[in-house]
């Protein structure tokens, strides 16, 4: 008798375990998954508690906070149902039936399997710890505090459908395809946006998808690579993308901008073949018939004008005692330390804010553990005067095979005057 109420405890204990384990690897799972989708990014405030919300994220409409979406009952998620959180997560419905604003990319976390939903939602549940910590209101001016507007949009704009693989196309093809529309939601940056604010397309129904557009002024580049030779990243092959979303660099590029953060926070978590299929799959995307091609032929032009050193002009010569020891004279650089001048999107953006904001603040690549060393560039803003940095930033998007556009004096003092506004905060 006594052994089978031992035996039977001991059944007990192992389908105990048992579901333990179970539970603790649809959690990391679910770990795992918020990686993917860059939760973190917008639900902690800078400095503050991971997922703790607060965050404020200036849009169009007006400045939007982030929600504390940690199990805390009181002022996070902890009362949410799993059927809540999918809808909230994937169709932008708040548990008390109230529509969230687009900040929140549900457009593109619509196309999130049921599956990974699940184990999104064990973690959120039973991995993160809760913070009893309410985030600041929300309060935008009419008519944009109307919540219900947002069925109107949601109607006319959202895609909110869920994802269709490609059946032509391989596995590895349509598992970059939902990494990159779905949870990576690249498109919330990388594609322009239209007149009510949407994303031109969700998915590569259209060439509008990922063809780059500007954030704050910031240039985004195009993540449409097929090819070799053409337009953006064209010239760069499956290890090149893989290497600057694991490390924030490659043999072309160093990362500026916000997409530190989404390097930082996302893809350098990202498993060998989910960054290998994001990969594959940009570069199935031809060009879009808007990108503007490559002039043929590199003009040999500047590099020899700046090695011969005469008659030069003020922006040669202040790239010359500034830049040149870094970036060289044929602005190319150094192979994962220095990224290339020539031909970079941060240099040949329509809007030159992210050249000029690098040139007066510096930059600094992030540590991940796949590239855990820092290259760092010195910010300029104490050295070079308005007219300097103008005159440099000019002689930068003309050189070698750049085609930009001229930069005035009034453009450096403004963002000059931006950047000293808020690091005195
Ligand atoms: C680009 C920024 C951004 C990212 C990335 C993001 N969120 Fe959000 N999220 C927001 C904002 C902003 C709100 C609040 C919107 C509002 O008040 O209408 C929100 C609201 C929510 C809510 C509703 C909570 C409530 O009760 O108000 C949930 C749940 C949520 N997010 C979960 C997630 C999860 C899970 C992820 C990752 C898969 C994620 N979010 C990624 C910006 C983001
Ligand atoms: C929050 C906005 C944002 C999101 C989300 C985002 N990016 Fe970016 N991305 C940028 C910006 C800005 C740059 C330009 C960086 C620079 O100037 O150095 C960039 C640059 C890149 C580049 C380098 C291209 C080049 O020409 O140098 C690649 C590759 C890239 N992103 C891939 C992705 C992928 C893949 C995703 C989704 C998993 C993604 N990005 C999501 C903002 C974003
Ligand atoms: C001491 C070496 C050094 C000097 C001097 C230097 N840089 Fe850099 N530069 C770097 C490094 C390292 C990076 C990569 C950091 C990053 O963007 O992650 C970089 C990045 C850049 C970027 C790319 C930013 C992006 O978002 O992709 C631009 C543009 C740039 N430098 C322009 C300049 C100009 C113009 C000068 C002269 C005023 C200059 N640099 C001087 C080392 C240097």
């Amino acid at each position: 008798m006594k052994s089978i109420f031992a035996s039977l405890a001991a059944l007990a204990c192992l389908t105990g375990s048992a579901l333990a384990q179970d539970d603790q690897d649809l959690i990391a799972r679910g770990a795992y998954i918020a990686r993917l989708g860059d939760c973190v990014a917008c639900h902690s405030a800078p400095g503050g508690t991971p997922y703790a919300g607060g965050r404020a994220i200036v849009s169009d409409l007006g400045t939007i906070f982030s929600t504390n979406i940690t199990p805390d009952p009181k002022n996070g998620i902890g009362a949410y149902t799993e059927s809540q959180f999918s809808d909230a997560v994937r169709h932008g419905t708040r548990a008390d039936g109230a529509h969230l604003y687009p900040a929140m990319p549900y457009p593109s976390y619509g196309k999130i399997s049921d599956e990974d939903m699940r184990a999104l939602y064990a973690y959120f549940m039973k991995g993160v710890q809760p913070v009893d910590q309410a985030s600041p209101r929300t309060d935008l001016g009419f008519p944009f505090n109307q919540r219900w507007g947002m069925i109107f949009w949601n109607a006319v704009f959202s895609s909110s459908t869920t994802f269709s693989a490609d059946d032509k196309a391989s596995d590895m093809v349509n598992r970059g395809a939902y990494l990159v529309e779905g949870l990576g939601h690249c498109g919330s940056c990388h594609t322009e946006r239209g007149f009510g604010m949407q994303e031109k397309a969700y998915n590569a129904s259209s060439d509008a998808f990922l063809a780059g557009g500007e954030l704050n002024g910031w240039p985004v580049p195009s993540l449409r690579a097929k090819g070799e030779t053409g337009p953006g990243i064209t010239g760069w092959n499956e290890q090149d993308i893989v290497d600057y979303l694991a490390e924030g660099r490659n043999r072309f590029a160093a990362v500026g901008g916000e997409m530190k953060d989404v390097i930082a926070h996302s893809s350098s978590y990202m498993n060998e073949q989910d960054l290998r299929a994001i990969a594959v799959y940009l570069k199935t995307l031809p060009p879009a018939a808007s990108e503007k091609t490559k002039p043929a032929s590199a003009s040999t032009d500047t590099a020899s004008r700046l090695a011969a050193a005469k008659n030069l002009t003020l922006g040669e010569r202040v790239y010359i005692d500034n830049c040149g020891a870094c970036h060289f004279v044929d602005g190319k650089g150094g192979a994962k330390i220095f990224p290339e001048l020539d031909g970079a999107s941060v240099v040949t953006g329509k809007s030159p804010v992210g050249l000029i904001t690098t040139i007066l603040a510096g930059a600094a690549t992030p540590s991940t553990p796949k590239g855990p060393s820092v290259n760092l560039m010195p910010g300029f803003a104490n050295r070079l005067s308005n007219e300097e940095v103008a005159a440099l930033a000019t002689f930068v998007r003309g050189a070698w095979t750049n085609d930009a556009g001229v930069v005035s004096d009034k453009e450096v003092g403004e963002i000059r005057a931006h950047l000293a506004d808020g690091a005195s905060h």
